[in-house]
């Protein structure tokens, strides 16, 4: 949550006053995003002429002994010197593996969201027989031996058929683009002396360029980046991707979530797009987002359904940096896509369907299942930024029980901790934590505690101290401690990409004493645990989070892994929590941010929403594409975040509310108070059937979180 700053939320607020646009890039721009859209401009321009440089080398090509994968030499004709390799394996369910990296590179590209996102290394086929050809080599399998994977070598294209149609084409718009790593001197020897600094710092080439037809004739933002007050400083150049991938015979493409936007996939280019800007993914903390945008929101699931009456299919981008998605029909049978990441290796995983079911099948064996929550976290959640005592957490319980008002859990938000150090009560307001967990306990209830990634960089607090002295925090670019400003104010961040950094948060969530080390006495096993902020939200950084060229561990750089942070937060909670009792109980941790696999910790919600009916209708299909991309326990938060809801809003909400898997009510600290209890008649009572409906389904949802 962000503190809010305007007063105006009391009724319907005009879209128009909401998200500060300005605090977040468009595709114009991010420089790798004006680069790829320029890329697909010229394609356009010259279609006649227009043909990818990267092709395959023949004479490389290397099957593996178990025949399901086969490796191979690629080249760009633009840059005859730079190797890529190319690796393409069959899953034995089916699942077409396309990665593609630069071999022998100055650098490495980021290659490791892969395997943050997958469950285990899959298994290749044993089925399956590369035939090798003179243009092109193919394999065909399947149950009914009707799915082909072809890959095309010059120029490089990659198509998976089934019953003799194109579903899913690679490159077949030629827009495929890897960015080799280079040294600045190198490319300024290209430049003329004219080619000075424009304007817009872009770096004029040489007139001569043979590469302009495909690069173009500047070196647009390749070292260095100016965005509002912040300069990326890019120490790798540049090294973005650009790929197209094509639905020929798909009319509708859906996933991709974090959006406020429709369920089926809008044009965002071509002739009359819906959108100006593409789908974007770059996890953030977007206060008052818009209800219909492609703006990135709070995560990313980088996978894409495509869907026609006869046959569905779906592709993931395994990639951590952030994402610019564009989509067009040029019928309205067919979908292109393009794909514009920052860093990253390509890594493309075809899962071929053909039906809906077959594709949430492939997609559990490939990332995992929804985790299977404890029952009664499918009840109802009563939050509030702030209960501000145990009292008052005594007194909604009482009301709640006064009223016969079904609900499981309550929730303390940031002000239960002192100073907002996390794990840390604030003593006057909260003197008798434990006692108060137990009185919610004493009914069979549980309580959630927010515990944010931020760490107040004062002496006084163990966890920040701890962190600090081990080295488990993310570094800037000159390899000091990164300090940023949060709820806590100057704060650290910890970084999970570093193993060594699991034990010690794991250890943070003992209920006891141990000799030495700090553990959460001051809690029980039934207070469970909310993470937000996890994109990581940083108040005075650059799109409200981290400097893209901070470190992480081993050497990588922020912007590579961005996307995936806050998976690996709400990872490490979740482990935490399950390892401190024994035998285990199911933990319960709800995740603002997330990525491919973040299904497997906990539930998420839609973030910070604004009390307006837009909002409340935006919400059910946020929900819906979670739960295509395989995060099914998801809600939006019941009343809307910002704002007052007149009584019949509210009521309403709740009857949308109780049909979504994660059931909660929340408010901001200035709204308000709107627990059901204060509603007079006939809302109270209503309120109280729909709560009941919801308990009266319990065994549905449990069942059919059984079956997901
Ligand atoms: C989750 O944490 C466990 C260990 O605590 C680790 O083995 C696994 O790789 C982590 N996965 C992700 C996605 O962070």
């Amino acid at each position: 949550m962000r503190v809010l700053n305007t007063v105006l939320l009391l009724v319907a607020v005009p879209t128009a006053l909401a998200v500060k646009t300005q605090d977040f890039k468009t595709c114009s721009q991010a420089g790798f995003c004006r680069r790829g859209r320029a890329l697909a401009a010229r394609a356009q321009e010259n279609p006649a002429s227009w043909t990818s440089p990267y092709s395959v080398d023949a004479g490389s090509l290397a099957i593996s002994a178990d025949q399901a994968s086969f490796t191979a030499a690629v080249k760009s004709s633009l840059y005859p010197q730079i190797k890529f390799g190319l690796d393409v394996r069959v899953h034995d369910d089916g699942i077409v593996r396309v990665r593609m990296d630069e071999v022998d590179g100055l650098r490495k590209h980021y290659d490791e969201a892969a395997s943050w996102a997958l469950i285990a290394d899959p298994t290749v086929s044993k089925n399956v027989k590369w035939t090798i050809g003179k243009k092109e080599v193919r394999a065909k399998y399947g149950p009914k031996k009707d799915v082909e994977i072809v890959v095309a070598f010059e120029p490089l294209k990659v198509t998976l058929f089934r019953g003799g149609k194109e579903q899913i084409v690679i490159n077949g718009r030629g827009l495929l683009h890897m960015e080799h790593f280079r040294t600045k001197a190198a490319e300024q020897a290209q430049t003329t002396e004219e080619g000075l600094n424009t304007e817009d710092a872009q770096t004029v080439l040489s007139t001569n360029n043979p590469r302009a037809w495909f690069e173009g004739d500047t070196e647009d933002a390749y070292w260095e980046e100016q965005w509002s007050s912040w300069t990326d400083s890019k120490p790798k150049g540049p090294e973005s991707l650009s790929l197209d991938i094509t639905f020929p015979n798909h009319g509708h493409v859906y996933g991709i979530p974090q959006h406020a936007s429709t369920l089926s996939l809008r044009t965002t280019t071509g002739e009359s797009p819906y959108y100006t800007d593409p789908y974007r993914l770059y996890n953030a903390d977007t206060f008052e987002y818009l209800a219909d945008s492609t703006m990135s929101l709070y995560g990313s699931i980088p996978l894409m359904h495509a869907h026609s009456a006869d046959s569905t299919v779906a592709v993931f981008n395994a990639i951590g940096s952030e994402t610019w998605i564009d989509v067009s029909h040029p019928t309205d049978k067919s979908t292109e896509t393009h794909w514009i990441s920052e860093s990253g290796i390509l890594d493309i995983f075809i899962l071929p369907g053909p039906k809906p079911e077959d594709i949430f099948e492939q997609w559990a064996r490939l990332t995992g299942a929804s985790v299977l929550p404890a029952e009664w976290s499918l009840g109802y959640h009563q939050c509030r930024w702030n209960y501000v005592s145990s009292d008052d957490v005594r007194q909604v319980q009482k009301r709640f029980d006064e009223e016969d008002i079904p609900v499981d859990v309550f929730w303390l938000d940031i002000e239960y901790a002192e100073e907002h150090k996390y794990f840390m009560w604030d003593e006057k307001s909260f003197p008798d934590p434990v006692e108060m967990a137990n009185d919610v306990s004493a009914n069979a209830r549980k309580t959630v505690a927010i515990i944010d990634p931020h760490l107040k960089r004062v002496s006084t607090f163990p966890v920040y101290q701890e962190a600090h002295e081990n080295g488990y925090l993310v570094k800037t670019k000159d390899s000091n401690e990164y300090e940023g400003w949060c709820w806590s104010g100057n704060s650290a961040w910890p970084d999970f990409f570093n193993p060594a950094s699991w034990e010690w948060w794991h250890q943070l969530f003992k209920t006891e004493k141990i000799e030495g080390k700090f553990t959460w006495v001051d809690s029980t096993k039934d207070v469970h645990i909310w993470n937000d902020m996890n994109e990581p939200a940083i108040f005075n950084g650059p799109e409200i989070s981290m400097p893209r060229d901070n470190i992480h561990h081993g050497g990588w750089e922020h912007r590579d892994l961005h996307n995936i942070n806050g998976m690996l937060f709400s990872n490490q909670t979740y482990q935490g929590v399950l390892k401190r009792t024994n035998p285990a109980e199911r933990p319960f941790v709800l995740t603002r941010s997330f990525y491919a696999g973040s299904q497997r910790f906990g539930a998420m919600w839609t973030g910070d929403n604004l009390g307006t009916w837009e909002h409340m209708a935006v919400g059910i299909k946020m929900v819906l594409t979670n739960s295509i991309a395989g995060f099914a326990f998801s809600g939006s938060d019941v009343g809307g975040f910002f704002g007052n809801p007149e009584p019949e809003m509210l009521t309403r909400w709740y009857q949308v509310g109780i049909f979504s898997p994660f059931l909660r009510a929340h408010a901001h600290i200035d709204t308000k108070r709107r627990e059901p209890y204060l509603l007079d008649e006939p809302y109270k009572s209503i309120i109280r059937d729909t709560l009941r409906l919801r308990y009266a389904m319990l065994p549905v949802w449990y069942t059919a979180f059984r079956e997901a």
